[in-house]
């Protein structure tokens, strides 16, 4: 029996949600109904992905029931998704009558403080109580069958160190996909992978206030049969900052969708361009002097962390752009979005005035040009008009536009006069004058001139279909899109550029995100396959942007033909991405946390808990496919450390202590 446990099933927030969901679909072929996701209830997502059913698992039910005779609620259903899994949300809000309980047994048990006013931490308290509750009762009912407790990241973490502290009859995995200081000591002013092997890791906790967050982190990474992450960066980062060298490397893949003929991926990719048209029309109403052929839609999307997700660089790199661009003469005009949530307070009222005034106009347009067309059938058809075929008259605009025709128009037209810039935000923003994007904006005078080759939109909120302005859903925004753009310094996987990849979207990532370091080991030459890679290790921070201006400016001169070719070539390393492949790492994940729990049973060689011993094969090469460095090798896992005697050191990221000036790392940039 599986069980995983992460804040993010079926309650969408960054990068474990796209894990858990796009993984369903392999790990529900592998364990079908022995597989059930846990996380807490958030009642406004739950509703709208989780449909309710009885719970059939006799022993499932019968520890819920228990649980819910001492008043805990929860949801248990399907995930509507596609596998469509199993979910138990526990609603937490019904357990706080145990906090304090809770938490005073956590610091005798594992020394872990809790203070009262962190409610991340009383969150995650609660979570990892009511899990080891569960799974503690679940073992006492289930007495065949193995069970394997997953749990992804601090926040659903304290259940490991409970089960083993309790001896619960399981097996646990702990992956994390980011150290808490890791991401607290990049976004500040700091050295970081230069100095990895030198924190005081106590220290640096305390002093930023997240020493207890630390703990369970660190609790759960050791506490558990098996640690891994999900990039060597991070496993080479984990081992430094939470003391314990993963045991191996778990890449997060992607649920591919392939269609039946090439050119469907690029219908769309014009499809939804055009809808990216209507809205660039309304925000640069009455100053759109560029042409919409020779512009190209870039972008950068994420959690809104500045510095860690390369914004900062992103923006001055934008002002480089636009330099270059005006001194080459260039045609082309590159949109920038930024989406990134933050809080503000609703859309500007010049953004929903640009679009509802170009609305206005492209109704009154066709009005206008219905009934224009009516007026020349009708003169057409005029006897006077047509009788006579070597004579026939054709009308007079004013024959056919008539004189409130053109009041309308005029007065439509009147509404596109504006003597302001289009805005480089489109909401309210709750802290306008201090927030650190439209202030890097403002230091660059990136204002959307007519002079400007490049235009700023920052949208501070994630995009879906009902938005008003800009209605699509996030992955039909990528598509219409021409590049994606994610120079991160701190990235431990980094799903955004892995998203454009399998949508055929050429992206730019950097050596510091484990994709970038993924796919850089995986093929050469990967700028011609559309995945060009900022170095950030050995460059200086002034080289870095360079090079990322110089990527794409180099974009920007690619001819349609050729854009079409290498998104052509972007969308053929999906295989490389298919969870059919990298889900074999979890498969060896949890066999070795099995034989680790379960030695004597491993004794005479084959794996008694293997349930279907299918062998993923490799994706069949495509002519022109991009060449494996590592052709031969079975699996992404052998580029990765998982296995039971873990000596092996990451690829690329290992210090070497004989020789401090070759240290690999030396030189990183630093902004
Ligand atoms: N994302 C989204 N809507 C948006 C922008 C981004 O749903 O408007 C998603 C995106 O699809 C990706 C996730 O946010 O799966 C970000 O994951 P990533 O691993 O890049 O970063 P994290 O936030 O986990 O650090
Ligand atoms: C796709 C469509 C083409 C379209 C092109 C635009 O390939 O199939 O019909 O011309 O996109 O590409 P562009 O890079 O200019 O947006
Ligand atoms: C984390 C990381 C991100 C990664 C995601 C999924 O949130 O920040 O880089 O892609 O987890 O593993």
């Amino acid at each position: 029996m599986l069980f995983e446990v992460a804040t993010e099933v079926a309650n969408r927030v960054g990068g474990i949600y796209s894990v858990l969901k796009s993984k369903a679909p392999v790990t529900v072929a592998e364990y079908k109904e022995r597989y059930t996701c846990i996380g807490p209830l958030n009642r406004k997502s739950a509703q709208v992905e989780v449909e309710e059913l009885p719970v059939t698992n006799p022993h499932i039910r019968a520890t819920l029931e228990s649980m819910k005779s001492r008043g805990i609620e929860y949801i248990y259903g399907r995930w509507l998704i596609e596998g469509a899994p199993r979910v138990i949300l526990f609603d937490i809000g019904s357990s706080v009558k145990f906090l304090n309980e809770w938490k005073s047994d956590l610091w005798s048990l594992a020394g872990v403080p809790t203070p009262e006013s962190d409610i991340e931490t009383n969150d995650a308290v609660m979570l990892g109580y009511l899990t080891a509750w569960f799974i503690g009762e679940f073992c006492c009912h289930e007495t065949e069958k193995a069970v394997v407790l997953h749990c992804h990241e601090w926040l659903a973490g304290v259940a490991i160190p409970l089960c083993r502290q309790r001896k619960i009859d399981c097996t646990t995995i702990f992956t994390t996909h980011a150290t808490l200081l890791g991401r607290y000591l990049c976004a500040g002013q700091v050295d970081f992978y230069n100095n990895l092997d030198k924190f005081d890791v106590d220290y640096e906790a305390g002093k930023r206030g997240i020493y207890h967050r630390y703990c369970i982190e660190r609790s759960a990474a050791h506490a558990a049969d098996v640690f891994t992450t999900v990039s060597h960066i991070t496993a080479y980062e984990s081992e430094h900052l939470l003391k314990r060298k993963p045991d191996g490397v778990l890449p997060n893949g992607l649920n591919v969708v392939k269609f039946q003929a090439v050119h469907e991926f690029q219908n769309l990719h014009a499809e939804k361009k055009e809808k990216i048209n209507e809205f660039i029309r309304g925000h640069f109403y009455g100053q759109l002097d560029f042409s919409l052929e020779n512009t190209l839609y870039f972008f950068i999307a994420g959690r809104y962390e500045f510095r860690n997700k390369g914004v900062d660089f992103f923006i001055e790199a934008l002002a480089r752009l636009n330099h270059k661009l005006k001194e080459a003469n260039s045609k082309m005009t590159i949109v920038a979005f930024i989406i990134m949530p933050a809080a503000t307070s609703s859309f500007t009222v010049d953004t929903l005035r640009g679009q509802a005034v170009i609305r206005q106009l492209e109704s009154t347009i066709k009005d206008v040009q219905a009934s224009m067309g009516k007026r020349l059938f009708e003169w057409c058809q005029a006897p006077n008009n047509s009788s006579n075929a070597s004579q026939v008259q054709l009308p007079d605009l004013d024959d056919l536009l008539k004189p409130s025709d053109r009041v309308l128009l005029k007065r439509r037209m009147f509404a596109l006069k504006r003597d302001t810039l289009p805005p480089i935000v489109t909401h309210n923003m709750v802290d306008d004058a201090n927030d650190p994007i439209l202030n890097e904006i403002r230091q660059c005078q990136l204002f959307n001139k007519k002079e400007d080759r490049v235009k700023i939109i920052f949208h501070p909120e994630f995009l879906n279909s009902s938005n008003p302005v800009l209605p699509l859903d996030y992955d039909e925004f990528v598509r219409g899109c021409h590049m994606g753009i994610f120079p991160s310094y701190y990235e431990p996987w980094g799903y955004t550029p892995a998203e454009c990849t399998v949508m055929g979207v050429p992206s730019i990532t950097t050596n510091l995100s484990g994709f970038g370091c993924y796919m850089e080991d995986l093929i050469e030459n990967s700028e011609d396959y559309g995945i060009y890679i900022v170095d950030r290790r050995m460059k200086s921070v002034d080289e870095s942007i360079n090079q990322l201006v110089d990527q794409m400016f180099e974009f920007s001169e690619k001819t349609r033909r050729q854009r079409i070719n290498q998104r052509n070539r972007v969308e053929r390393l999906s295989d490389l991405l298919d969870w059919k492949r990298m889900g074999l790492e979890y498969v060896k994940a949890r066999s070795l946390a099995l034989k680790r729990a379960y030695p004597d049973q491993f004794k005479h060689g084959a794996n008694p808990f293997e349930i279907n011993s299918r062998k993923i094969t490799r994706p069949l090469s495509v002519p022109g496919s991009p060449r494996d460095k590592y052709a031969g090798l079975m699996t992404p896992g052998d580029l990765g450390t998982l296995q039971e005697t873990n000596d092996t050191d990451y690829i690329a990221w290992s210090l070497n202590r004989d020789n401090e000036e070759d240290v690999t790392l030396r030189g990183l940039s630093v902004a």
